[in-house]
């Protein structure tokens, strides 16, 4: 039997070179390529490479299992994002960049399970058990029936964890501290994450545990090296925050057995995380009043409605190229509706620098946010403020008309309920809330809202006249 000769592998996507190169070809990093041992599968040893293939049991599509296929923790905001609970046999990577939470979040949901009379274990690679114990203190689960392990082999972990009652949930933190001895290459490396994660894997389809790896992520967002283990997992959580912010967002990236556009919100304390029930209210507790540039939009995260403001700045442009900077949206999206405004609306635009703001650090995805985004803009152009008691949503079409958005009455009713007397709506809108509760007044082509705004400026204009000109 020979030695498997060296490899380079890229750490960041497990790409797999003969030599050693500066960038990767697969996924286009630097500096990502290092020297490992050739990864073994994980199970092919040379002796059973010939094996012939054994006969399976087949079951039938029709039949009942008799135990739950779902533990939920009893936490509220992370099983709306589990999509119920975890699921048994199931393995879930939970990513965040260091210090956002993840252990936090993580022993508050073993400490759940147990609480619920489940065996619960938590194994810890990166801290010592008087650590872990220590946080359980301060979150005040001193007392939960978790059992704690501070171990990196997997081997000796699955050993453990295969003796006695299986455990509902086990808690793997994190994936990249973890090795096995069926790869040669040093811990931390790609390969050994990949045969790490394989054999917790393997152990949870066998016993029906569920097993949650943690990942961390590095600056550019991925979760460190083990991309790859985004492939072999049920579910991937991204646990995300802004670092000035208290607020915690967590996010399903992929989920096999639940919906990927929940969000949970939580908020860190010295007690840790608490569920935040009405999201809203927290994103809104900040607003600057009366400032020129600032929108609400009455959005919707998968669902559940959620107000949050937009904030626009626009100044002319200093430098040659004008700056357009986008936190919490999306570039292109800004780059369309800035399009539309010149194109359609008479907004000229190309002369300013153009920065956009989610407030709070959320991060939305929906084309709803469109019409909010425009007022904005429009209201930071003008240096003229949109009325503080209004919400906008509507999706802006290239055409510069404002097409319908999903679920109106569910926005209308959540901007109600926080005391929002009127919403700038998408024409049909009118027709799909029978009470809206508020004052609807719909839009038709962009220009028209964008009208509104000079024909205030003009008044402004007349009543304290200026020699700016
Ligand atoms: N004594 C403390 N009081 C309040 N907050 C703390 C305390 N110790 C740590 N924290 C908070 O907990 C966070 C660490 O959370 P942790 O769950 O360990 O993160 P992760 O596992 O994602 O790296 C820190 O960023 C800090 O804000
Ligand atoms: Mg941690
Ligand atoms: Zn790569």
């Amino acid at each position: 039997m020979s030695r498997q000769p060296l490899t380079f592998v890229c750490q960041n996507c497990a790409a797999v070179f003969s030599r050693w190169q500066g960038k990767c070809d697969s996924c286009g990093a630097w500096n990502t390529i290092s020297q490992e041992m050739a990864s073994m599968p994980v199970s092919a040893g040379p002796a059973k490479a010939y094996r012939k293939g054994r006969p399976l049991m087949l079951h039938p599509l029709a039949g009942a299992d008799d135990d739950a296929p779902r533990t939920p923790s009893g936490l509220m905001e992370l099983d709306r994002v589990t999509g119920g609970g975890f699921v048994r046999g199931s393995v879930l990577l939970v990513g965040g960049d260091p210090g956002i939470g993840k252990s936090t979040l993580l022993i508050q949901a073993a400490a759940a399970i147990a609480h619920a009379g489940h065996r619960a274990v938590y194994i810890s690679g990166e801290e010592a058990v008087a650590q872990v114990r220590l946080r359980a203190e301060r979150l005040g689960l001193a007392q939960a029936a978790v059992e704690l392990a501070a171990e990196t082999a997997v081997e000796d972990i699955v050993a453990t964890l295969t003796e006695g009652m299986t455990p509902r949930l086990v808690v793997v933190d994190s994936i990249q501290t973890m090795w096995t001895d069926q790869v040669e290459s040093a811990p931390g490396t790609v390969s050994q994450v990949r045969g790490a994660a394989q054999l917790l894997i393997r152990y949870a389809k066998r016993s029906g545990a569920a097993v949650i790896l943690v990942g961390h992520v590095t600056k550019d967002g991925q979760i460190a090296g083990p991309r790859v283990v985004e492939h072999m997992v049920d579910a991937v959580l991204s646990f995300e925050g802004e670092g000035t912010h208290l607020f915690r967002i967590l996010r399903a990236v992929k989920n096999r057995f639940g919906p990927t556009d929940e969000i949970g919100v939580f908020e860190m304390t010295s007690g840790g995380l608490r569920e935040v029930a009405n999201p809203s209210a927290l994103f809104l507790s900040a607003r600057d009043l009366g400032a020129p540039g600032t929108a609400v939009f009455a959005g919707i995260e998968g669902t559940r409605p959620l107000l949050v403001e937009m904030q626009a700045l626009v100044a002319p442009t200093i430098l040659g190229t004008p700056r357009r900077a986008v936190v919490g949206w999306d570039h292109n999206r800004l780059a369309m509706v800035l399009a539309v405004l010149e194109a359609h609306c008479g907004v000229r635009l190309s002369g300013h620098d153009v920065y956009l703001n989610v407030a709070g650090g959320l991060r939305i995805q929906e084309p709803a946010a469109d019409l909010a985004a425009a007022a904005a803009l429009v209201s930071s152009l003008a240096n003229t403020s949109l009325p503080s008691d209004a919400v906008y949503f509507g999706e802006i079409s290239l055409s510069g008309t404002v097409r319908p958005v999903p679920q109106t009455a569910a926005r209308l009713k959540e901007a109600a309920k926080l005391g929002f007397a009127r919403a700038f709506v998408p024409e049909t809108a009118r027709g799909e809330a029978s009470d809206p509760g508020m004052a609807l007044t719909t839009v038709g082509p962009l220009k028209d809202i964008v009208g509104e705004f000079a024909a205030k400026d003009a008044e402004r204009e007349q009543t304290q006249p200026t020699d700016t000109e």
